[in-house]
């Protein structure tokens, strides 16, 4: 038995609970792992709520992200032994292979020796944000040295994941928040410019900070009436890699920055890149060099214990926090 969070219903924070739980042994080609700290995602709060792209059957546990020691290997499984201290890929549904719970099973080819140099609590907090934005911006947005780069929401994990990334080929982050409450962090966690979007014309910032170059890459999980300001500071032949739906408003279509700029508006998920064997061997590549090399550094926004993954939550929906919640358990 292990404890483990479920839900019973769709709903708030309230509706997780800690339940005593029967954890199976692990299948063939699956791992058990005692997990020592878990990271937070704002997926889980849309499952939980009931809008996600997955959809709960009930009781439903949740949960993307995990670090913490192998248990035990099931069958098939080479490379790792009890004991072996492991981080966790998201994999492809949290309801088949949910996250939070003092144990959890995976498939094995999901596991990643992180350097030891990372906590349990940093290495929870690696892979989704890491993996995704460097999906967007440099498997999709080819994203490279001197290039501007604009990141909406940039003090989400992702957006700050994706400030570091930019820095770390070279290219210049914009970073987009909506009001000037996180602007000092933002520029302290290596943003080269910060714009305020409900308090400034985010059209005029956007050129005035790219100067004749324009913004080449936005990267935005936002959406709504943003997307209008974000195309007309594109460059020529620029690229908006969509990755959420932050934003409750309805999304314009910039039809004339499209036509007039040949601009790609790309939808993506990380999922493309973890279903991709190559392009995910490349990405765990380009991220572990930058864990190695500190270019690449997970901000945690604050630590809760186990018992609080109801605050946790609540925290999370706050929108109050600069980078990554995570969990120790
Ligand atoms: N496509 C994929 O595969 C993929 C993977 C991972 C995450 N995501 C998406 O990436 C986004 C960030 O995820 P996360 O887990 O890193 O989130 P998070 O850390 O919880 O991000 C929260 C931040 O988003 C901004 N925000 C929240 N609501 C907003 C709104 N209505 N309008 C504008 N900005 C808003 C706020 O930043 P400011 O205070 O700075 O404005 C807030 O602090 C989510 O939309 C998530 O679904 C997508």
């Amino acid at each position: 038995m292990a404890r483990v969070v479920r839900f019973h219903e769709l709903g708030g924070p309230e509706v997780l609970r800690i339940e005593d739980v029967h954890v199976p042994e692990p299948g063939p080609h699956e791992v058990r792992i005692r997990v020592k700290a878990l990271g937070l995602n704002r997926a889980e709060a849309l499952l939980r709520s009931g809008a996600y792209i997955e959809t709960a059957t009930f009781p439903s546990g949740l949960g993307l992200e995990a670090a913490g020691f192998v248990e035990k290997v099931g069958p098939g499984v080479q490379g790792f032994i009890p004991g072996d201290p492991v981080s966790v890929l998201p994999p492809k549904s949290m309801i088949r292979w949910p996250a939070y719970g003092e144990l959890a099973i995976f498939p094995a080819a999901l596991l990643v020796r992180h350097p030891p140099s990372l906590s349990f609590e940093e290495a929870a907090a690696v892979w989704m944000q890491y993996l995704t934005a460097y999906g967007g911006l440099v498997d999709i947005g080819g994203l490279r040295r001197g290039d501007f780069v604009a990141i909406t929401a940039a003090s989400s994990s992702v957006g700050l994941a994706a400030i570091q990334i930019a820095n770390m080929v070279g290219a210049i982050p914009v970073a987009v928040t909506r009001t000037s409450a996180k602007r000092q962090g933002l520029l302290e966690a290596g943003a080269a410019h910060v714009i305020a979007s409900m308090e400034e014309d985010l059209e005029a910032q956007l050129k005035r900070v790219s100067g004749q170059h324009g913004i080449r890459v936005v990267f935005d999980p936002v959406g709504g009436p943003i997307f209008e300001p974000l195309a007309a500071a594109m460059a020529w032949g620029g690229i908006l890699v969509e990755y959420g739906g932050l934003s409750p408003e309805k999304t314009p279509f910039p039809l004339f920055a499209v036509l007039s700029k040949s601009l790609t508006l790309r939808g993506y998920l990380v999922h493309e890149l973890l279903a991709d064997p190559g392009r995910l061997e490349r990405a765990k590549a380009f991220i572990l060099d930058g864990l190695v090399s500190g270019a690449l550094r997970p901000i945690i926004a604050r630590a809760f214990p186990f018992d609080q993954i109801v605050e946790a939550h609540r925290f999370l929906e706050s929108n109050e926090q600069f980078g990554k919640i995570v969990v120790t358990v």
